[in-house]
This record gives structure tokens, sequence and C-alpha cells, in this order.
């Protein structure tokens, strides 16, 4: 059947395709390799510019392009020939491109480890001192403005015993010494990387590698620091704190330090919550009950029981310096708590920065934080900060294609005493509930909530949500049953982050040509499903990598590509296909763009140690499948995708 847009299609589609062809990227947009503060200076002047011409608030979608007439001439900005090959044996990238195994689970981190890897016998010791289990974020922070040289931050999500022991153990069946290693699995590593000849190389020498684990101190930061009910066993204080646990995706600051979203905190605590005391609605509204994980048979502190106000410590965004390898990383209360997927910063044209993040779970909400402080160029300290002081609030999608953003701020509203709200630290603690009350719109799994740098919008994943039924649909969420997920882009009228309302429209469906809304020319491998995290090229084209299309699709995940505005918006087309039952995460860039990093999670993940699907990275005997992160380049070290 044919997807041009008909008008029936229209009918069917909450918002229609708005055919408007402002043709191409703004002159504000970033085409060099400027380095990466300027780029974040930049993007004052570039939010001044977009004031200029950006449309009123209604009909505010001014860059949006539906597929037309205009189709053929959209293949110009393609740049790669498309990866054919659904179900590659290991990652699969464009002729051209070359992909390299950077870091794989345990490798070390650190130069005085051993090189050589042996996971049936890893100690917790030896884990704690290399790469973790099922990469996800990826951010690269350049050293002294080079785009060949800087600081690899990676996300370690979870673990999964029956990958990582032989035995093929289920993870309440682990000894206490393998449930050590999975812990210290868990986290944040930081390695100084650096593009030869040949590659890209870990420098294992380097004294800013870093590992961040669940027993890392940290500190609680913000409005909840010290709240009594941030007072636990291990913190009396309610300031110190340790450790950072389901680390998924995140984000890379103006300042250049490192956001991480805690997403999945229920999956690490047993226990019953509703024999959690005061915090057992808490507890029920985040999920807790079903645990993944089961450290709390060994430590109180991961038993929602035996100390109730341990889990207030985690569903936080963190924030960590890799520039100092002492640092101790943050936990920024002022952002809200719940499952994190990642965080978006981006500064205003005023100065003052949007954070951006999304809570991933069927029927959860999208969040906005805007700091009260302005962004310093050049004030590094002071920058650190912003985060801990400013509004945050939850979008509401209207049919009439605006966003309204609801403050949770306490007094305001329904977020009183009479509520259970006795502090902004309880609307924090429990942001879920106050966006309830609030009346956000309840999204199919918001991931990924990134900006455009070259037109400012933002766009949103949803990654699917098959529980919706024909009667709770909503104008952002318009399918029943939604197995495929599809992408939302919000935009700020008149490039301002900090406005009351944005307006919205949709961006792609997802899934099968005949269940997805995409561009015409979309080829059958351009198809793909369950978009999770995004990342953006400095022509402004969206880089998407999914979670979920080898199991809705039965096509390899792995990252597809188009323009956001202009003729090719919303051409996808296939850039890396990922090994067996792997998910792709973490897309990013180097800023000159002749780099690009992702995260290979999960591959093999319905196999076992003992019966693996796949042995990639390695294929050695003996050796189980490893989550690694992946570094692609052209051979003749031009453009990534161009
Ligand atoms: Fe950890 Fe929402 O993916
Ligand atoms: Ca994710
Ligand atoms: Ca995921």
């Amino acid at each position: 059947m044919t997807t041009k847009p008909s008008p029936s299609a229209r009918a069917d589609h909450p918002q229609g395709w708005r055919i408007e062809d402002d043709g191409d990227i703004p002159a504000g947009s970033r085409r060099g390799a400027p380095d990466f503060y300027r780029v974040a200076e930049a993007r004052i002047s570039r939010r001044k510019f977009l004031g200029a011409s950006a449309a009123a608030l209604t009909g505010i979608v001014s860059a949006v392009f539906a597929p037309g007439p205009n189709a053929a001439r959209a293949q110009a900005s393609a740049g790669f020939a498309e990866v054919r090959d659904a179900r590659p044996r290991s990652v699969r990238v464009p002729d051209g491109h070359r992909a390299q195994v950077l870091l794989r689970w345990g490798d070390p981190v650190f130069a005085d480890e051993p090189a050589a890897f042996n996971p049936a016998d890893l100690s917790p010791e030896s884990q704690a001192r290399r790469f973790g289990y099922n990469n996800d974020f990826v951010g690269f922070i350049p050293l002294e403005n080079s785009s060949r040289r800087g600081l690899l931050a990676v996300n370690h999500e979870y673990t999964e015993s029956h990958l990582m022991w032989p035995g093929s153990p289920k993870s309440d069946a682990i000894s206490p010494r393998q449930m050590r290693a999975e812990i210290a699995a868990h986290g944040m590593s930081v390695v100084e990387i650096e593009r030869t000849r040949s590659g890209w190389r870990v420098l294992r020498d380097s004294p800013r590698n870093r590992r961040i684990t669940p027993e890392t101190p940290t500190v609680i930061a913000g409005p909840a620091a010290g709240h009594s009910r941030m007072r636990s066993s291990f913190s009396p204080d309610g300031i110190q704190s340790r450790g950072t646990v389901n680390n998924c995706a995140g984000g890379i600051t103006p300042w250049g330090t490192v956001l991480s979203g805690e997403e999945n905190i229920q999956s690490h605590f047993i226990g019953d919550p509703e024999k959690a005391g005061d915090e057992a609605e808490n507890l029920k509204r985040l999920g807790f009950g079903n645990p993944r994980h089961f450290w709390g048979k060994h430590d109180p502190r991961w038993d929602c029981e035996k100390d109730s106000r341990a889990p207030n410590h985690f569903g936080w965004i963190v924030e960590a310096d890799p520039l100092d390898p002492n640092s101790v990383p943050k936990k920024r209360t002022a952002l809200g708590r719940f499952r994190h997927e990642g965080c978006a910063v981006f500064v205003n044209g005023d100065g003052r920065v949007a954070a951006y993040t999304g809570d991933d779970a069927r029927f959860e909400y999208v969040y906005r934080f805007v700091s009260a402080g302005r962004f310093r160029p050049g004030d590094r300290a002071r920058n650190m900060t912003l985060l801990d002081d400013g509004e945050l609030s939850a979008a509401r999608f209207m049919e009439d294609g605006s966003v309204e953003w609801l403050p949770l701020v306490h007094g305001r509203g329904p977020l009183t005493a009479e509520n259970g709200f006795g502090s902004q630290a309880d609307v924090l603690l429990e942001a879920r509930r106050a966006a309830d009350l609030l009346g956000a719109t309840p999204m199919d799994r918001p991931e990924d909530v990134e900006v455009n740098p070259a037109t400012g919008s933002v766009f949103v994943m949803l990654t699917n949500n098959t529980k919706r039924k024909p009667d709770g649909l909503n104008a952002a969420n318009p399918r029943a049953a939604n197995a495929f997920g599809h992408i939302v882009e919000m935009v700020p009228p008149g490039g301002d982050h900090g406005a009351s309302r944005f307006g919205w429209d949709m961006f792609i469906l997802a899934g099968p040509r005949d269940s997805g809304r995409y561009h015409p020319a979309t080829t059958e491998a351009g198809l793909f499903a369950n978009p999770d995290n995004c990342a953006f090229d400095n022509r402004g084209r969206i880089w998407i990598a999914t979670d979920g299309a080898y199991k809705t699709m039965g096509i390899a995940d792995g990252v597809w590509v188009c323009d956001a505005t202009g003729p090719g918006r919303a051409l996808t087309r296939r850039f890396l296909a990922t090994p067996p039952e792997a998910e792709l995460c973490g897309p990013c860039f180097t800023p000159d763009n002749r780099s690009f990093f992702c995260a290979v999670q999960h591959p093999g993940e319905g196999g076992a140690y003992d019966a693996p699907t796949t042995r990639w990275p390695d294929f050695e005997e003996d050796m189980p499948p490893r989550p690694s992160v992946v570094a692609v380049f052209r051979e003749d070290g031009g453009i990534v995708g161009a």
C-alpha cells in the first residue's frame, strides 16, 4: 500500500501531516568542527536567530515537512549506502565505514589490571577495575578541544547472571561473591581514548580513568538534600550517600559534566513495598515488589522492608565530573525522582538551561527542568550548580498541537499538604504522583528526549506501550497496543525553551509499512521499530537507536538516520545493524563528526552462558557474548554517514 499521506490518513492522524517545505537547515546550524565548549556557547546566539524566525505560538511547527513531491531530492542528504543485512552476525555498517569494538565487558580500565579476562573466575575487586556490564549511555568529552582525544563516559545499566556465569544461574541463585561482582559491574566507566591511524585506542594509564559503582560515595544535592525522608541507615544526614544504580541513558552538559539517569531502580530492591511504612505508596507507584536482582539478601540496603528510605536515594539524575576522578557524583534532586531514562541539557537564549528527561514506563511522563540561574561561559564551577535550583514541569500534549508545561511546584495547585506534599522535597520524591494530579499526558514509555542543535526542536523517543487501550488514546499517543513506538517533536516558541507552552507534532510512527508513517521514499531497510536513544549530527540529522525491533519486527536493532527538516524529513535509512538479540544504545559523535560511538547492549540475551546464541564480539569458545562499545569511522577519515 502507499504511504503517501492521503486525506484519510490525515483524518486518522490526530495532527495530520502538516505540509510546509521550509527547505534547508537554518543558517545558524553547525557545519564545521567547532570545539565542544564554543558549540555550547554558540547556542545562545542561535536561539536569538530562531527567535527572529520561528512561528507564532499557534501553528508553531514551522520546520515540519510532510513527505510529498520533493521525495527524490531527499536522496541528496542520504550520504551512505543503506545497510541491507537485517540480521547480521556482527555489527554491520555501510560500505566505506568500519566498526571497531573498543571496550568490552571485562576489559581493564586501569593499566595495572591484567588484560586477560576470565569471567568464570571474576572477583568483585577485579570487576571494580574493569569495564562494566550492559553498556548504555556513551558520551564523548573532548580533551584540549580535540576530536581525536577525549574521555568516553559510559553507563552500565544492569547485569544478567545467566549470561555472565558458568552454569547460567538465575539472578537469585548466584553466590555472594558473584553478587558483589555484579554490583561492581553496574554504574559508570570513564576512560581516556585517542584516535590513531588504525582506529581508536584506550589509554589505560590515563589518570582520569575511573569506575563509579553502587558503592562509590555520592552526595544528595538540591531541594531533597537532608530532608527527613532521605535519612536512611547508611545516610543519617540525608546528604552523604552511596552509589548509583541502573544507569541507563544520560547526557553531556554544556559545561562538560556527565549526567546519568537512574532508571529501573525498583528492580534492585527486594522486599514487600506494602511493608515499607510511610513510603509504601511511594514505592508502589514506582513499581517496587518485582525485583530482578536480589542483593538485599546479603545487604539490607537493598531491602525496602528493612530500610524503607534507602530507595529514596535512587531514581535521580546523577551529575559526575569526568575531568576529576576524585570528584563525588551528585544526585540532582531538583530534576525529580522517577525512572529516568536520560537527560539532555540545552542553553536557552536567555542563558537559563533547560534539561529534558523522560520517565521510561508505560503511561508515564515527559519532564522539563528550567534553571533559575544562567549559564556562564567559562565559569565551570558555577555552571555545575545550575541543576540544583529551578522549576520542574511535566508535559501535557494538547489536541491543538500545543504542549502545556505543568509546574511541579510545592503549594501550587494540588501540590499541597492536603495531598501529602509537605515540601518541595516531597513533590520531587513523588514526582509521578504530582504529575498525575496536575494532569500530565501519559505517554508510551518516554525514553530519550534530545534537542536538535540545528533547529532547537526537542525530540521524544516513545518506545512502545502494548497496554494502551483503544479508549485510552490521546493525540500524542495515537495507537492502541503500540508495539512499535513513535517519535514526537516538540517546538519551543521563538526558540524559547523556558516558555510555558510549546508546539508539537508527530515525527514518525515506527513499525511495518502498513502501520507506520514514514516518508514515502523510505525503503524496506529504512523501516524500524522501538526508538530508544537518539543523537544529532552537525547537520541536524537525527540518528535513532532502537531497542526491541528484533522482537517486534524480526530485524536486528540498530541505527536509522534521517533529516529532521526539509525534503528528507522522516526518510529513515538503516546505518547500523547489531549482532543477534542486542539493543543499540548511546549513539554519540565526536565534535568533528568523523567518529561515532555506540553501545551494543545485551547481545545474545535470549541465550545462556552455557548455551549462547552468539559469542559476539570475540567468537571464542568459553567466552560468552560481551556487551561492548563500538567506534564507527570512515576508512577515508571523512564525516561519518556523509
Ligand atoms: Fe534503560 Fe529506558 O531504557
Ligand atoms: Ca533506553
Ligand atoms: Ca533500552
